[in-house]
């Protein structure tokens, strides 16, 4: 089956703080939203892209992405949560695509491999798969008065990243079921009742968040000699 990957970049970047919304904030010359294209296009099949940012800027991102060449791009309006942006870009996957990666833009420097990864794991199992890395900070669990209760067993815990992987049915069938705020898709597909796999992830996926993370991205750009 087809795969489409759909590219959330319609947040405005509150904590990041800068007059731009954050997928359009530069990092040595190009933006975030073009580093993830790059990612994107990377990947060892073409897969269809949509991107979804803010109302404001669709005509900005489409002469941007046009600029920059590579494959046409689907460009979309988002909405005022990530879910909603997700779902924009899902009401326009063409006819045709089974497959279907959901991505933060702000991911900028995620390898292409986690993409590979996660298409090939969503097409040999049929069900969904997410990038995810061991948790290596101690966790515990804090009561409403600020004392630690127990110390969380890590061997079971894993921070998940994007792209996130789905059948498209899947996906199709838990948007549309949606009911309330979840904090990622594979949340809503598993409350969808369908089953979600991790695999491995990658510490370059790491969300561009704050101001300390875009010093990570110069620190990543300096050593990889870009
Ligand atoms: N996103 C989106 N539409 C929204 C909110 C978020 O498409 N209404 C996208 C962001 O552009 C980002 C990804 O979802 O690529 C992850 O969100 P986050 O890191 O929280 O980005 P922002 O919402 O822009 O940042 P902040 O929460 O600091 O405002
Ligand atoms: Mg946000």
């Amino acid at each position: 089956p087809a795969v489409a990957v759909i590219v959330v970049a319609a947040g405005s970047g509150t904590r990041l703080g800068r007059a731009r919304p954050k997928a359009f904030v530069e990092i040595a010359g190009r933006s975030i939203l073009e580093r993830s294209m790059d990612a994107v296009s990377g990947m060892s099949e073409t897969a269809t892209v949509v991107v979804v940012v803010p109302d404001a800027l669709v005509a900005d991102a489409r002469a941007a992405l046009a600029a920059a060449g590579g494959a046409p791009v689907i460009v979309v309006p988002g909405g005022d949560t990530r879910q909603k942006s997700v779902a924009a870009g899902i009401a326009v996957l063409p006819e045709g695509t089974g497959i279907v990666l959901v991505h933060d833009a702000a991911r900028a420097f995620t390898p292409s491999a986690v993409f590979d990864r996660v298409v090939s794991t969503v097409r040999s199992s049929g069900n969904g798969a997410i990038p995810g890395l061991p948790v290596t900070d101690t966790i515990k669990s804090v009561g409403d008065d600020g004392v630690v209760q127990a110390t969380v067993d890590r061997s079971t815990l894993v921070a998940v990243q994007t792209p996130q992987g789905f059948p498209r049915a899947h996906i199709v069938e838990a948007y549309a079921r949606a009911a309330g705020d979840f904090t990622d898709d594979a949340a809503l597909v598993r409350e969808a009742g369908h089953p979600v796999a991790v695999v491995p992830g990658d510490a370059r996926a790491f969300k561009i968040t704050t101001a300390d993370d875009l010093e990570r991205a110069d620190d990543l750009l300096r050593r990889q000699g870009m």
